[in-house]
């Protein structure tokens, strides 16, 4: 892979969650517009990603890939060029076998060819998923495709979707800059939506929980990927803002799957708030875990640059629920990274994150109430 493209998770958007296969140049250039002035860009996203669906059904005499001209009607390269003349970065899809999962050409057997061709079109990111792979192992396929893109000689980031079955995270490191850890996100809680063609996809809360102990195998350009944001794509607000918690705490690629032209401002407030992206950003990439859980509580934490704590208190019930959490009881210690928040010893000032406002420090007990499935997102720096 090209090293050092995604030191922290990238950030960005992408077209499936919202769009699946229905989308064109319009779509394309009036999210960069609002990415950029809504202040996403502003925020950190940079990355526009086109997912299944950009190309035509076959490749072209010559086994090209051919961008749809009814979608793309002024040609990829434009689109791209002016992507880019926005100051963002562009990324396509494709699939390591026969045909993508939507039924557009594969790149099994054209790895070198369509690398080339994506290098030709200046792309920055590619994301590369797991359907029709019959006979092949995904180890050696994303290999090949990751050596095909680099002989191509443009640096393009390499997103690995094969859903975490085959242990990315145990091999995947040399090969891609991120790789999914599971099936489709579904836009609820901790919901399995059975589709009827008997898959599942899952609420963000499952997802969090699907792999035990893959934490280590993240880090600065090598994530474990949560799946795409559903942030404003129908949950509650308090809902909404758990996910983005979630995934900041958990260091996961923060791309956003929602539909720029009809973003509430609450959605905005969401996907930008700069304490929260912080977290996610940290440069030491470190995945946050879970602390305890105790009457339908959970607090998560993730180790932070400069000593400090990210600690989130986490309503898993249906029901509001008081937090009362003495910080003087609680020693966290990270076993992976060796960091250490001793409480019983050292103060530190709390900002509460989704309040925007400072609360006391870790002298008095933290006492707060929380909706269900709301979060409470405090950032603790120590107190000089
Ligand atoms: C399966 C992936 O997991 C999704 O994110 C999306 O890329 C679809 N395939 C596209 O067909």
């Amino acid at each position: 892979k090209f090293e050092g493209l995604a030191m922290t998770p990238p950030m960005g958007w992408n077209s499936w969650n919202t769009f699946e296969t229905h989308i064109d140049e319009k779509l394309v250039k009036e999210t960069a517009d609002i990415m950029v002035a809504s202040g996403m860009k502003d925020a950190g996203y940079t990355y526009i990603v086109l997912d299944d669906g950009w190309m035509t059904r076959e490749r072209d005499i010559d086994g090209n890939l051919v961008p749809d001209p009814e979608k793309f009607p002024n040609g990829m390269k434009a689109l791209i060029d002016y992507v880019h003349s926005k100051g963002l970065k562009f990324g396509l899809y494709n699939c390591a076998g026969t045909k993508t999962c939507a039924g557009y050409p594969g790149t099994r057997g054209y790895e070198y060819q369509d690398a080339r061709f994506y290098a030709s079109l200046g792309i920055d990111f590619l994301k590369y998923d797991w359907c029709n792979t019959e006979g092949i192992t995904a180890k050696e396929a994303y290999t090949t495709m990751s050596n095909a893109l680099k002989k191509a000689g443009k640096p393009i980031v390499f997103s690995l979707c094969e859903w975490g079955d085959n242990d990315p995270w145990e091999w995947a490191e040399p090969v891609g800059n991120l790789w999914r850890i599971s099936g489709d996100i579904y836009p609820c809680f901790d919901c399995e939506y059975k589709h009827p063609e008997n898959w599942s996809s899952w609420g963000f809360m499952k997802i969090v929980e699907m792999r035990k102990g893959i934490r280590k195998y993240s880090g600065p350009d090598h994530w474990n990927d949560f799946d795409m944001l559903e942030v404003g794509n129908g949950m509650t607000a308090a809902e909404d803002r758990s996910h983005f918690t979630m995934w900041s705490l958990m260091a996961s690629p923060l791309i956003a799957g929602n539909d720029f032209r009809s973003m509430s401002e609450e959605t905005l407030s969401i996907l930008t708030n700069k304490d929260m992206i912080a977290i996610n950003q940290d440069k030491l990439g470190i995945q946050g875990f879970k602390y305890s859980a105790e009457d339908g509580i959970e607090v998560w934490v993730k180790p932070l640059s400069d000593g400090d704590w990210a600690v989130t208190f986490l309503n898993r019930s249906d029901a509001e629920k008081k937090i009362n959490f003495d910080w003087a009881k609680h020693i966290i210690k990270d076993d992976l990274s060796g960091l250490t928040a001793d409480f019983s010893n050292i103060a530190y000032t709390i900002k509460n994150i989704w309040k925007n406002k400072k609360a006391s420090t870790t002298k008095k007990a933290f006492k707060d109430k929380i909706a269900s499935h709301d979060v409470v997102a405090l950032r603790l720096t120590k107190k000089k």
